[in-house]
């Protein structure tokens, strides 16, 4: 099985990469190979961040991994937090600090079409590749549900009428940004030819 490391220090990310990928691939994580320590993304694009995360990590353990950035773009706030989205509410703030936040600056505001983006940077064979995966919502006045991380309790999909942390893992994964974004990943590392 085809071995991947991936560029993150998330552990709601990894778990959600291990479910989309069981059974398809070997996912190594920061910890698997001993890594401690921040990996910079000071770019100011999503892609930009992506690829520097699986650019570092490339360059440390020389070995075919691949990094995800993503960004909630609230078209009411022309795109914002985008890629602040984990630092919105400053450096180092809950998840909770940036969803009162965002409450905030979209109170009384009656669009509140939103969507998740996320790019995948893959560096395979030292070739670099991106993906992308996009879905499209509103945030809600208020909070429901507990699954997930992040702005999800405050994220309803379109075609939904609860938000990402009412859903189960299986379903987000199936609709999500990410998911998405992993399906493509997939299929192209389906496609590579066996070594
Ligand atoms: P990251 O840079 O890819 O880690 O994502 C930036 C921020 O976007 C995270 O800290 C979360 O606040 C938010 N985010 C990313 N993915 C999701 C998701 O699937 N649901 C909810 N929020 C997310």
């Amino acid at each position: 099985m085809k071995k991947l490391l991936l560029a993150t220090n998330n552990a709601h990310k990894l778990e959600e990469i291990h479910q989309i990928t069981k059974g398809r691939f070997e996912i190594l994580s920061l910890k698997d190979v001993d890594f401690v320590g921040e990996i910079p993304e000071t770019s100011p694009t999503i892609e930009g961040n992506a690829i520097q995360k699986a650019q570092f990590i490339h360059d440390l353990f020389n070995m075919d991994c691949f990094a995800d950035d993503t960004g909630l773009e609230v078209e009411a706030l022309n795109g914002e937090p985008g890629v602040y989205s984990a630092r919105y509410a400053g450096e180092s703030c809950s998840f909770q600090a940036n969803i009162a936040k965002l409450l905030e600056a979209l109170d009384r505001k009656i669009n509140r079409k939103a969507r998740f983006r996320t790019v995948i940077a893959l560096i395979v064979d030292n070739q670099l590749f991106t993906f992308e995966g996009i879905v499209n919502g509103e945030i809600s006045a208020r909070q429901s549900g507990n699954a997930g991380f992040g702005y999800d309790p405050i994220f309803i999909p379109v075609g939904y009428k609860v938000s990402f942390a009412e859903m189960d893992a299986a379903l987000k994964n199936k609709i999500s940004h990410r998911g998405l974004a992993t399906a493509k990943l997939i299929e192209f590392l389906e496609g590579l030819p066996l070594k």
